[in-house]
């Protein structure tokens, strides 16, 4: 099992890439179920939750060519022409939640689906609740058996039907399965409070490419017409906002001057405001965002929320960059019920942080000082390197295959920045 092993104490200088969004090559590899025609998708990112996801579309039956290049030259043509087999099996969906956003378009295609829940993970039990009430709304017929999602029109019909859903609360995955189904259902549907997480925008904007119908995406209400078919297109995937964000706290923790090309600050307003009142420098550039930062910083209270507020899924990296702030910080975890795994392990690095249910109150030190520690979850894992670069000493991170289902070679673009990093066996 491999481990990162870091050595704290150095700034970070210089230019870095940021990748494909994880979270939007996840939903459009999908949305290319819903068509015959070979789909073009670039700037792929180098990531386990995708080689996840295009093993589960080739299960299917569907004709993959994969070029893994770096950055922009990483791309995929996917052509579900060749599909067989309108399937996801328990082995694959249990390491990877985001192939319950195979339902929607299969369903949608084909009429008929056989996708496993996903089961829990370890920042919560993860439902899937809401997608069923949804696809069920625009017709479905869904039944839960031995562990599977199955899936039907009913008798005679040969679409799925518009309809308006509204969910019991804000779900970014389900409002990318209603999204992905109702561009071929007949008629309108309309998605009440819909998700407004800017990967929405990115595969709406996939879809329109691909001839369909679709208003409102990026607010909280998505009008969609639906149509006979769907043609095949060419979409470059946007840019990993968490991935940007994740450097920005880096970078805000560690001190330094460093170019993040291709990030967007209007993707992530929320964490460059915290950033700023923090004390780093944060600059919107030309196709990227500039960031600066010396000394201690001011630590931040907030509270995660559904776009465009703090994003959940940086909350554990802001919270590295708060450990080792001025003052004390109370970070609101909303979204999920267990996300503060991350916090006994920073606390092995010399934080000092009480947890009260959803609340951790974060009292910054002067210093952390390196240990073992072990990675828990996806983002957990990349506070953690936040905290062993500014750490002193040696820091070991175990179980970093979290780190690899979301984050493009991590370790070789912080070595870039001059950060004494290395993965060992
Ligand atoms: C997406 O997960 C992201 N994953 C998550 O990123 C992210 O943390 C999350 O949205 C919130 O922003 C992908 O896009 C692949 P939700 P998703 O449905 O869609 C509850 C990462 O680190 N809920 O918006 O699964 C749910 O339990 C990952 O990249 C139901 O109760 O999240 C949660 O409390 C982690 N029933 C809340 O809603 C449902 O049917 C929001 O979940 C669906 C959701």
């Amino acid at each position: 099992m491999d481990k990162l092993l870091i050595r704290g104490g150095r700034q970070l200088q210089g230019e870095v890439y940021i990748s494909g969004a994880k979270n939007a090559a996840l939903p459009e590899l999908c949305a290319c179920l819903l068509t015959a025609e070979p789909v073009i998708l670039s700037n792929l990112p180098r990531l386990q939750d995708v080689n996840t996801m295009l093993k589960l579309i080739r299960n299917m039956g569907v004709d993959v060519q994969h070029q893994a290049g770096a950055g922009r030259d990483g791309r995929v043509t996917v052509n579900a022409g060749s599909l067989t087999t309108p399937e996801a099996p328990y082995e694959l969906v249990k390491t990877m939640r985001a192939s319950v956003l195979a339902l929607g378009p299969l369903l949608a295609r084909f009429g008929h689906a056989r996708v496993s829940l996903p089961g829990g993970c370890a920042i919560g039990s993860r439902p899937v609740d809401q997608h069923i009430k949804g696809l069920t709304a625009m017709g479905a017929e869904i039944v839960v058996e031995h562990g599977y999602m199955i899936a039907k029109l009913p008798q005679g019909w040969t679409r799925l039907k518009g309809a308006r859903i509204a969910t019991d609360m804000v779900t970014v995955t389900g409002t990318e399965n209603f999204l992905m189904a109702a561009c071929l259902a007949e008629g309108e549907t309309i998605l009440e409070n819909a998700a407004q997480e800017p990967e929405i925008p990115d595969l709406a904007e996939m879809l329109i490419k691909m001839g369909a119908k679709i208003e409102g995406h990026g607010t909280s209400r998505i009008r969609i017409q639906g149509v006979e078919k769907l043609k095949g297109c060419e979409h470059q995937v946007v840019a990993d906002r968490i991935e940007t964000g994740t450097f920005l706290c880096a970078v805000a923790a560690t001190g330094g001057d460093v170019l993040l090309r291709h990030g967007r600050v209007e993707h992530l307003e929320a964490v460059v405001e915290k950033l700023r009142e923090a004390g780093a420098t944060v600059t919107e550039v030309a196709d990227g965002i500039h960031v600066q930062s010396q000394g201690r910083l001011k630590a931040q209270s907030f509270r995660t929320t559904e776009y465009p507020g703090f994003p959940t899924d940086m909350q554990a990296q802001f919270m590295a960059l708060n450990s080792i702030s001025h003052g004390t910080a109370k970070v609101t975890e909303t979204i999920f019920e267990n996300r503060f795994m991350h916090v006994n392990e920073m606390v092995r690095l010399g934080a000092n942080i009480q947890i009260d249910g959803k609340v951790a109150l974060v009292e910054g030190v002067e210093k952390l000082s390196g240990a073992t520690v072990m990675a828990t979850d996806l983002r957990a894992s990349a506070s953690l390197v936040i905290a062993g670069l500014v750490a002193e000493g040696e820091t070991l991170i175990d179980r970093i295959y979290h780190l690899d289902r979301g984050y493009d070679q991590m370790e070789t673009k912080l070595r870039g920045l001059g950060a004494d990093i290395e993965r060992v066996k």
